[in-house]
């Protein structure tokens, strides 16, 4: 078990470089597996996340070979199973796009039913609805979804709400199935349209992706190519928020401005300074920010997987903020850590946090609840004098790559150390 010990209050200065996409890659590893050529992989993210899928792939026959840190290369001509063992499920919610990939592929495929971070109820209800339109039969039974077809035929299908993963591993099913499917109410975020280009450099036929309406023409097979992962809009939007409540000055690189407006647009109304260039974006702060109403929606509105960032950005803002959360509903649990702090900060319902802004906090003892709650948290703590510990890093792992070491090239004091045995306490107590 490890730990951050952050001795903050310093502004933090300086150029990071953003890395690939892990929700992106997520889904482009699992359609990787789709082709029975090797498919190179470049600009991967080396978390743990894209680490256990890589496992999973391996552990069900793939080829799996990692060229670099952030390179690999996938055959999945050699797979030699359709079942997807519990253990990876377990560790990484997004495993189950291997049922999408494994049904294209195989007509037939057998996963455990998903974990990951526990942020709210996340039923799968639309991916499996969008499995039977395909001509799947789908069945629950002891833990495990079993989906199975003699034959994937297209469909039209339209989802009852917009959601990334079922519109990904739809899309993924599709691929392969005989005619045109069309898909309506999609989720439009930027690793939706990396997964189709990504699979339509592979000889797939998916157009509108980015769009509500994606229409997907099946193919029969798919041809290896080499193909590079978009950067992170989430991990550029944390280092962005952390210019802000550090009162940095950072420049991002490698990122796409466009995919990061809601965030760009959201400090620059509470009064930070934003300069996009091409593939880089600056932000810089020199004074205390404003306070602001931020409501959580689908791409291109704010994204859910920056409110917790934002919050503790907002922690140190002037006046009243509020935060709605509008796509899960267990979003908040970061709270309760950051009054530890002295943040003013309280949860109405589940979906509204309300923060009066103060000018200073104190440096706390703290556990990470998820991941983007532990990138929060961190955010928090480097703003705030005095020395901070966050527990339970492995959540922030999952999903940041070098957290640590990319902070203190900006200047940052943050140490990994482990956690002293005996100190840490029950997650349970
Ligand atoms: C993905 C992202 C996650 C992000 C989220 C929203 C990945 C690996 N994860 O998660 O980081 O926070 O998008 O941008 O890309 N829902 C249903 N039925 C379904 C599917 C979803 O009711 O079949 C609901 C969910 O409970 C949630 C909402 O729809 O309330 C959106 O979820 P969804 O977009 O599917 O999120 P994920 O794909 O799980």
């Amino acid at each position: 078990m490890e730990q951050y010990v952050i001795n903050g209050g310093k502004s933090l200065a300086g150029e990071v470089t953003i890395s690939g996409a892990k929700n992106a890659a997520l889904g482009i590893l699992a359609g990787a597996i789709m082709c029975d050529e090797f498919v190179t992989i470049e600009n991967l993210p080396d978390v743990s996340d894209i680490n256990v899928l890589l496992e999973a792939i391996a552990a069900i026959g793939a080829v799996v070979e990692r060229v670099d840190k952030h390179t690999v290369r996938i055959n999945g001509g050699t797979i030699h199973t359709e079942m997807v063992d519990y253990d990876y499920i377990q560790k990484i919610r997004a495993s189950y796009y291997l049922l999408g990939a494994l049904l294209a592929k195989r007509k037939n495929a057998t996963v455990a039913m998903p974990g990951g971070c526990d942020i709210g109820l996340r039923p799968i209800d639309q991916h499996l609805k969008g499995f039977r339109a395909l001509g799947a039969n789908v069945t629950t039974e002891n833990g495990f979804i079993h989906a199975k077809a003699t034959h994937l035929r297209a469909s039209h299908i339209f989802l009852d709400l917009v959601s990334v993963g079922a519109t990904i591993n739809i899309m993924l099913a599709a691929t392969m199935a005989e005619g045109q499917t069309i898909i309506e109410n999609v989720a439009k975020e930027p690793h939706i349209v990396d997964v189709a280009n990504f699979l339509n450099s592979l000889g797939a036929n998916i157009k509108g992706a980015g769009t509500d309406v994606i229409r997907i023409r099946g193919v029969q097979k798919l041809h290896g190519n080499t193909y590079s992962i978009i950067p992170d809009q989430i991990e550029a939007g944390t280092f962005m928020c952390l210019a802000a409540a550090t009162k940095g000055d950072i420049t991002l690189k490698s990122v796409i401005p466009k995919h990061l407006e809601a965030i760009t647009a959201k400090l620059v109304e509470i009064g930070a300074e934003v300069n996009e260039y091409d593939d880089s974006v600056r932000v810089c702060c020199n004074r205390r920010l404003a306070a602001s109403t931020v409501k959580t929606r689908v791409y291109p509105g704010f994204p859910t997987d920056m409110q917790p960032q934002m919050a503790a950005v907002l922690m140190f803002g002037k006046g009243t903020s509020y935060i709605h959360e509008n796509i899960f509903e267990n979003r908040f649990k970061y709270v309760g850590e950051l009054r530890k702090m002295g943040a003013g900060i309280k949860v109405e319902g589940n979906s509204v946090a309300v923060i009066e802004g103060i000018e200073k906090g104190n440096a706390a003892i703290m556990d990470a609840p998820d991941l983007r709650a532990g990138a929060a948290l961190t955010i928090a703590a480097l703003a705030t004098e005095g020395q901070s510990v966050i527990r339970d890093i492995e959540y922030i792992e999952r999903g940041y790559e070098d957290f640590d070491q990319k902070l203190r090239g900006l200047g940052a004091s943050i140490e990994k150390t482990v956690v002293p045995s005996g100190k840490k306490k029950s997650k349970f107590a």
